[in-house]
């Protein structure tokens, strides 16, 4: 992620340089994880003639979902969220491939209210930044280690929801991943069951069918497992949403990961077993690609899932204006 200094962002509700944006030490969400967020990616084509957010609505449906859960309101629908996340792009020039981060938030006590945990009676902020991000994530597939953190059932945690102090567990999973020299943590449910990846979810592969762990697995329903699922329905590849049990994966042809940040990207090797041949397989590789193609605007897009960054010729103006600012 490049920085973000010299950029616009959307804060309380008007569009300021990144420098101008000061929260208190006391902002509630910092200390309580009383917020939720969002991961939306803008896509460029590949003449960088246009760019399209991907999936913009059903993003912050969700957010509106999360919000709602932890009782906070952000004062606009998901259509105004949409627009307003354009328009962000649009100040800052952006025409490459962007990382959009909305994230709402408790922020401070309301008179009268005591101190003290809580989400009735304090007050709510959104804040949107974009910043500018390519592919990431090693093109040759990734290393998985099954993590000893278990994944919150959802009577714990409302881990359908993407809910800022749940990423503790995630953020525990992904760092004793990496200190064993892996790439990713893959958590277990309570049951034991394969949740997800530390910001994805997981497929298996095997004789050419798919499986993916179903929503009452306390994953995250993912926006681009969703995508995954409908383009391989398309293709006529079988797929099913079915428990999955840590051996399921490391006898399966193929595992892959699904998330807005990372697309879908292969696992090639799971508690250092290689996954199949341990190298990307065919199914993996024909989804990613069909997935590249359809956020890059080369397929149809027959489920108006890409929606346009109109870019106006005032946006370099803007953009050296917020540099200027900062
Ligand atoms: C915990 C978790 N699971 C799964 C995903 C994948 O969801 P999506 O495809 O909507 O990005 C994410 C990323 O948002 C995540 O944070």
């Amino acid at each position: 992620m490049r920085p973000l200094h010299g950029r616009w962002v959307y804060h309380g509700g008007e569009f300021v340089p990144f420098s101008e944006v000061h929260l208190p030490p006391t902002t509630q969400g910092l200390h309580y994880g009383t917020g939720v967020f969002e991961g939306i990616r803008a896509y460029a084509t590949r003449d960088g003639a246009q760019t399209h957010l991907f999936r913009v609505h059903d993003h912050y449906r969700r957010f509106l979902r999360s919000c709602r859960l932890l009782r906070i309101d952000p004062g606009l629908t998901a259509d105004e969220l949409a627009d307003v996340t354009a328009e962000l792009l649009r100040r800052n020039g952006d025409r490459g491939d962007v990382y959009v981060r909305p994230l709402a938030y408790k922020l401070g006590l309301l008179p009268g209210t005591p101190p003290g945990v809580g989400l009735g009676g304090v007050s709510d902020a959104v804040t949107i930044v974009a910043s500018r991000l390519g592919d990431y994530g090693p093109p040759g597939g990734v290393r998985c280690l099954i993590s000893s953190w278990r994944r919150p059932g959802r009577a714990t945690l409302p881990v359908q929801a993407k809910v800022t102090g749940g990423y503790v567990n995630n953020a525990l999973a992904v760092e004793d991943a990496r200190a064993a020299g892996y790439d990713d943590a893959i958590l277990l449910n309570e049951a034991g069951q394969v949740a997800e990846a530390s910001t994805a979810n997981v497929f298996a592969v095997r004789g050419g069918r798919l499986a993916t762990p179903p929503a009452d697995a306390d994953i995250l329903p993912g926006i681009t497992r969703d995508t995954v699922l409908t383009l391989a329905a398309g293709l006529g590849m079988p797929a099913e949403e079915s428990p999955l049990h840590p051996a399921d994966l490391l006898l399966a042809d193929e595992v892959f990961l699904t998330g807005t940040g990372i697309g879908v990207t292969p696992v090639i090797e799971i508690n250092g077993r290689p996954v199949g041949a341990g190298a990307p397989g065919p199914s993996t590789t024909r989804l990613a690609q069909l997935y590249g193609r359809l956020v890059r605007a080369e397929r149809e897009d027959t489920h108006g899932w890409l929606t346009p960054v109109e870019t106006g010729s005032d946006e370099q103006a803007l953009a050296e204006e917020a540099v200027a600012k900062a």
